[in-house]
């Protein structure tokens, strides 16, 4: 049964999912903005803690209610103990989001009150939306860095009130207290990755989030979602692809060979951007922040990404496809001593302030989302009984 005139747009690609106040991007220009802030300047002047609010609420906070927020989310970095026994059964080897999308389906369960959802009438409480946006954001960084001293056999390192979100993320995963520098660079490394209109994951988070789903469960739809390497994953590939390079000097010849096999360079490419992402423009600096800060020395990834990219921009700009978010970020967090296997995680703790600002927009104008389809399937017909079946 096929239809003549098809109105189906594979990917969605143009098609607009929802209205939505939260972020704009002109893929043309390179711009991104969060309620209206230009991204270059929330990374160089916000904070994770004020991005988090501005995105969840619509405006920056003046300093009251910015040190409250901040309080909050300090005060509700721990998880439950029974968080931690679930992942002392989880295989040491699997990967971290698989692990991050367990515990945070679970912590529902440990912190009722998904109830509320449905229970009030006219949708949630204020008060249940933002109690529990503060828990899961707050909880988000100690379960990855639990995680990276668990799998080790290790007790993880509690959380400390005294720290950032990123200075206190670095500590947990390190153990180690980072200096000013460091801290400031995971700041802006979350400012960054925190939202970007609708992509893949915070799609997953809209359409779970319609049906008035909890909000740790809209989170956990987006973090299976992000761990794709079509869309968070990326980050991880890129290292994993900068390693088996090797030299800056072998980066043409691989990139020729690649393309020659039709096959994608990882952190490369964006639906949305065809110039290079503003976002990649930032976290090369901060490279060359953090290599001035360290007396020049920093991972010789970042020599050899430097290279791919001058060799890959003469074959793949004129198609519009640059450096995307992905590409620098994985060497910049291998740089803070973060194992690979955590770069989608860190992207996820930080994305979560985008999706469930959303999720907040989505339920305070809910309607589910039920698409329809082209059906390309057999004509309806008669059942045919086992033993009447050919061969
Ligand atoms: N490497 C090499 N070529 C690429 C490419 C990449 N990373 N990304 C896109 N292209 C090429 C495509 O092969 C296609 O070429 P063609 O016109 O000769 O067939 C052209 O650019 C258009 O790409 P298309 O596949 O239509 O783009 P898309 O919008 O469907 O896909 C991505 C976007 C992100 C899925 C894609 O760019 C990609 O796979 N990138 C690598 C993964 C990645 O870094 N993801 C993180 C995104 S933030």
């Amino acid at each position: 049964m096929s239809t003549e005139s098809s109105s189906y747009i594979p990917g969605l690609q143009n098609v607009p999912a929802t209205r939505s106040a939260i972020s704009f991007l002109d893929g043309q220009k390179g711009i991104l903005t969060y309620r209206g802030y230009p991204i270059v300047e929330l990374a160089k002047h916000s904070s994770f803690e004020e991005t988090c609010f501005l995105l969840l609420n619509g405006e920056l906070p003046e300093a009251g209610a910015l040190a409250g927020f901040s309080n909050e989310l300090r005060l509700n970095r721990r998880v439950k103990y029974n968080v931690r026994e679930i992942m002392k059964f989880l295989p040491t080897n699997g990967h971290p989001m698989e692990m991050l999308q367990t515990c945070v389906a679970s912590l529902g369960m440990f912190y009722p009150g998904s109830e509320r959802m449905t229970a009030e009438g006219n949708g949630p409480s204020e008060e249940f939306v933002n109690g529990t946006a503060i828990k899961i954001l707050a909880t988000m960084a100690t379960i990855v860095a639990m995680w990276n001293h668990i799998r080790e056999g290790d007790d993880p390192v509690p959380p400390r009130e005294d720290l950032s979100y990123a200075a206190n993320f670095l500590y947990m995963m390190n153990e180690r207290e980072p200096d000013a520098v460091e801290a400031r660079i995971m700041d802006a490394c979350l400012v960054l990755h925190a939202e970007h209109t609708i992509n893949a994951s915070t799609f997953a988070a809209l359409v779970c989030g319609s049906t008035l789903a909890a909000p740790n469960l809209v989170v956990a739809s987006a973090i299976g979602t992000l761990a794709g390497p079509l869309h968070g994953g990326a980050n991880q590939r890129v290292l994993e692809m900068l390693r088996e390079i090797g030299s800056p000097e072998n980066a043409e010849s691989w990139l020729e060979k690649r393309l020659a096999n039709k096959q994608v360079v990882w952190g490369f490419g964006h639906r949305e951007y065809k110039v290079k992402d503003p976002r990649a423009d930032i976290l090369q600096s901060m490279l060359e922040e953090l290599r001035e800060h360290r007396g020049g020395n920093i991972s010789p990834l970042y020599d050899i990404a430097k290279a791919l990219e001058t060799a890959a921009h003469e074959r793949l700009s004129q198609k519009g496809v640059h450096p995307n978010v992905d590409y620098y970020s994985g060497v910049l967090y291998d740089a803070l001593g973060i194992p690979e296997d955590q770069f989608t995680p860190i992207f996820a703790i930080s994305r979560t302030a985008g999706w469930l600002a959303h999720w907040k927009e989505q339920i305070a104008n809910n309607r589910i989302y039920r698409p329809t389809q082209e059906y390309v399937g057999a004509e309806t017909r008669e059942y045919v009984e086992l033993s009447a079946r050919q061969a």
